[in-house]
């Protein structure tokens, strides 16, 4: 495969709850809500990958503490790494490389 050629992209559904961790291929991702909307972000710290998904969100400072150790990521850094995601009800519709979400 060159790097020109198309990845495989799916749709999947999962419960639209914030904190809510799944898996795409071999990336943790978890839904964030921010500013009223829900995104799939990376759930790994940029320090030593921590579940940010178990971290504490500050809407007002707009960040996201690591519970490893403390480090504060900003959702502006944790954003541009997001999933394509739409709020459908009482799902997200997340567009993945894979199927394998759990
Ligand atoms: S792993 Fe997140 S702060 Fe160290």
């Amino acid at each position: 495969m060159n790097a020109l050629e198309a990845k495989e992209l799916v749709v999947v559904k999962i419960e639209a709850r914030h904190g809510r961790v799944f898996r795409s291929g071999r990336a943790r991702y978890f839904l964030l809500r921010h500013k009223g909307e829900l995104h799939a972000v990376p759930d790994a710290c940029a320090h030593r990958g921590g579940p940010l998904s178990k971290g504490s969100v500050d809407e007002c400072k707009g960040t996201v503490t690591c519970p490893m150790h403390q480090l504060k990521t900003s959702l502006k850094l944790l954003m541009p790494k997001a999933l394509p995601a739409v709020r459908v009800g009482t799902e997200v519709r997340v567009v993945c490389e894979s199927e394998t979400v759990d």
